[in-house]
């Protein structure tokens, strides 16, 4: 048996809004890169996703720069071509396809009612009269990306949850009508799930301007760690250390644990001002994120590198997406590509030199 028929399949992944932060390294990042040495790792940009919500065409454009921002992210943080697959949803056609064949296998009712529909439309200014139908099938589309690859895991945020059960009972659904093809993937949710930005709200956000990137120089880091909302309070009087997002990000991102033992304490009894613990907050995330801009500025060199792994990336995983289909497409029994469409490829073939 070889190492891939092995090994469980995972497959995860983001719409391509550019350059990440620290939010996305905890809340997913981190896990992926422990995910490459024990499972085969799928990495999805979905382009087709963030066609949902009506994008101008500049916006479109745009893409081009923020695929690559995301990827050089992915790679600064350890994410491994070598033993990973990164690929461009748009440019997988056996996406399309599978997607269309799932779209029968749902029913609308079961699409609308999902929150996560009318919480993108009015993140993106949609009426909910108005919701175009691609984002109604949003999730239907997840589900053919999840399993394209016949995926076993889907690691993904508690707001993508409920997608990850459509695509079970989708996946359900196909091997009971045609035949077991697709294994019934599983969700895994980060322990570790939101950071909160540094004006205190709940979730750091590129859009709120509350996060710190991680490609961000050493003094912008600094002066973003100064900026961290803080509750008033007397330095001198003792503190609940949970209530502090400096504190909470020492627990995060400091490999000094001792250091974060001590300030803790120190918070706890009293006797620490916030700037002090700002001041090594700074310190110790230059520390963490020090190795991940040289490795970005490493991929970042060469012009060509982050387009020649999407490249490999993406002729490795239509290898799977064809298997997939011509199992689909066997267990539905579909005459129209199983013979017509096989037989006019045929023809269209240019005669071989020998025939001459
Ligand atoms: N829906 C995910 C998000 O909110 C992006 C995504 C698209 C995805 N296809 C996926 C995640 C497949 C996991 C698996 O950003």
């Amino acid at each position: 048996m070889t190492q891939e028929t092995k090994r469980l399949r995972v497959l995860t992944g983001d719409r391509p809004t550019g350059k990440l932060h620290l939010g996305h390294y905890i809340g997913s990042l981190k896990a992926r890169v422990a995910f490459q040495d024990k499972y085969e790792c799928f990495f999805i940009i979905a382009d087709l996703h963030a066609l949902t919500t009506r994008p101008k065409k500049s916006d479109i454009e745009q893409m081009r720069e923020n695929i690559r921002e995301m990827v050089l992210d992915y790679l600064a943080v350890g994410i491994d071509p070598e033993k990973s697959t990164i690929f461009v949803q748009s440019a997988i056609p056996e996406t399309y396809e599978l997607n269309l064949i799932f779209e029968m296998l749902v029913t609308l009712p079961r699409l609308t009612r999902l929150p996560t529909i009318k919480d993108m439309a009015r993140a993106a200014n949609i009426e909910e009269d108005k919701l175009p139908f691609g984002l109604v099938g949003y999730p239907v589309l997840q589900a053919a990306d999840i399993l394209l690859p016949r995926a076993h895991l889907v690691p993904v945020g508690r707001d993508n949850l409920a997608h990850v059960e459509l695509t079970r009972q989708i996946a359900r659904r196909f091997n009971r009508y045609y035949g077991e093809v697709f294994p019934l993937p599983e969700a895994i949710i980060p322990d570790v799930e939101v950071l909160p930005g540094i004006d205190g709200e709940a979730k750091m956000s590129k859009s709120r301007g509350n996060a710190i990137l991680l490609s961000d120089d050493p003094e912008t880091v600094r002066q973003k760690v100064m900026k961290i909302k803080t509750s008033p309070r007397r330095p001198e009087e003792p503190g609940d250390p949970e209530t502090s997002i400096p504190l909470l990000y020492h627990r995060l991102f400091n490999d000094d644990q001792d250091e974060v033992a001590e300030l803790w304490e120190r918070y706890r009894k009293g006797g620490i001002t916030d700037k002090e613990i700002k001041e090594r907050l700074a310190r110790a995330l230059n520390r963490f994120l020090d190795p991940i801009r040289e490795r970005r500025a490493q991929y970042a060199r060469h012009a060509d590198m982050v387009e020649e792994i999407l490249v490999e990336g993406t002729r490795r995983m239509r290898e799977e997406a064809r298997k997939t289909m011509d199992r689909v497409h066997e267990a539905m029994g579909m005459y129209g590509v199983v013979e017509i469409a096989r037989k006019a490829a045929e023809a269209e073939r240019p005669p071989s030199l020998l025939s001459e």
